[in-house]
């Protein structure tokens, strides 16, 4: 998610597989191209890898 606390731009997670939170460092990317629509992924300590894989409800 794109804010704008100043002139500059910043992003925040919303994945939640960031290393460097509260902000965006890029690992979304991995995400969108492993994760099928209407699943729900859960990731290992480091979001590297999925440890659970569900239905999305
Ligand atoms: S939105 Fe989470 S790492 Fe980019």
């Amino acid at each position: 998610m794109e804010i704008k606390p100043s002139d500059k731009s910043v992003w925040v997670c919303q994945c939640g597989l960031s290393q460097d939170m509260p902000m965006c460092d890029g690992s979304h990317s991995k995400a969108r191209k492993n994760e099928q629509e209407g699943k729900l992924y859960v990731y290992d300590k480091a979001c590297q890898d999925v440890v659970e894989e569900k239905d999305d409800v």
